[in-house]
């Protein structure tokens, strides 16, 4: 069965051909990076907008990367939630297009599943595992039992991880998105310089929360509350603190999550999950075992979209042209979706 994914949830225009939930056939990717670079962060209306002009494009030319013809597609699948709804819309409406001028099936698929589907693109990874979602709009840690089915254990309660990355590059004038340029300052510099705060959410029904405000807080406007005064004050000693705190602040959720629910494997995505601290410290783990897409499939993806539809599409799952989008992330709801 051969599947086409469109996402259009961000700022990533992507378009991919699968076959069977396994194989990619072709993918392309435009990142809008450029075009939200100046404003150090994503522009929604310049999103949708790019989109509108880009979408078209990236599907003729995901085809012939795939050396496939729009008459053998099985199926148009897409992102419809979480995610900007202006950009959901370009992508949704795409595929409604599409496979009503096909006559072939329709599906909408959740952006946060498909992120935790992406490993199984390149190997395939038994469940139930721990699913750690982190970008610039994702921090969850997850139970995730099935393709279809997952328990949001922990979430940010304000911004997300990448988002907390890339306040602190824009902060220390490193460019969008930062969270690249964090890693590649950090390895110069000495964490122990700043000693920044973990703020303690980790009671009751908090227990696997995160919180990064309070820490860009610390970055931002109190950073020599924090300043251990034997390292110099300096970018690189800024960038190695704030990710060590970042990062563990995070693994210390992710790993109480892993002791309570029993399981061993950690499935990561979103950009984040390429962060070389955060894959060193999950590495040195004695028993946790963690599975990482390629860098490609990390960051949001079509093939992602078109891999885990392939599965609804198997079970008998069917949209129809009142197929509707939804910017709601997980938030604070432990159901989902
Ligand atoms: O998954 P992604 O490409 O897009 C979405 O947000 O959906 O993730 C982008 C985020 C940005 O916030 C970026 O700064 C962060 O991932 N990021 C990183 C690294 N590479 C990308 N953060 C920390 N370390 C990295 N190496
Ligand atoms: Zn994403």
């Amino acid at each position: 069965m051969r599947v086409l994914g469109v996402e259009t949830s961000c700022d990533e225009c992507s378009v991919a051909v699968v076959e069977d939930g396994a194989r990619i056939l072709g993918q392309i990717i435009a990142t809008q990076i450029d075009q939200h670079g100046p404003y150090g962060g994503v522009v929604p209306e310049i999103a949708s907008r790019t989109h509108t002009e880009w979408i078209s494009g990236v599907y003729t030319r995901a085809l012939q990367e795939a050396g496939v013809a729009a008459s053998e597609l099985d199926g148009i699948a897409v992102t419809t939630r979480p995610g900007l709804s202006g950009s959901l819309v370009v992508g949704l409406s795409f595929a409604k297009g599409l496979a009503f001028g096909l006559g072939i099936p329709l599906i909408g698929v959740d952006h946060v599943l498909a992120h935790l589907y992406a490993p199984q693109l390149e190997q395939e990874v038994e469940y139930p595992f721990l699913g750690l979602l982190v970008s610039g709009g994702h921090t969850i840690i997850a139970r995730v039992s099935d393709p279809f089915t997952m328990q949001v254990m922990g979430t940010t309660i304000d911004d997300a991880c990448g988002e907390a990355f890339d306040k602190v590059a824009k902060h220390l004038n490193l460019g969008y998105p930062g969270g690249v340029a964090i890693d590649r300052l950090a390895s110069e510099g000495d964490s122990r310089a700043f000693n920044f705060p973990d703020p303690s959410l980790h009671k009751g029904d908090h227990r696997y929360d995160v919180s990064y405000s309070g820490l860009k807080t610390a970055v931002v406007n109190q950073l020599d509350q924090f300043w251990n005064r034997e390292f110099e004050k300096n970018n690189a000693n800024i960038a190695a603190s704030f990710q060590k705190a970042a990062v563990e602040l995070l693994l210390k959720r992710l790993y109480r999550a892993a002791e309570d629910s029993g399981l061993r494997r950690v499935v990561a995505g979103g950009g984040v999950a390429a962060n070389s601290y955060l894959r060193r410290s999950l590495a040195e783990h004695p028993e946790l075992d963690a599975v990482y897409p390629s860098l490609e499939l990390c960051t949001d993806n079509g093939a992602m979209v078109a891999g885990l539809a392939y599965h609804h599409l198997r079970r008998g799952d069917r949209d129809d042209l009142t197929l509707d989008v939804s910017a709601r992330v997980a938030g604070f709801r432990k159901t989902y979706p």
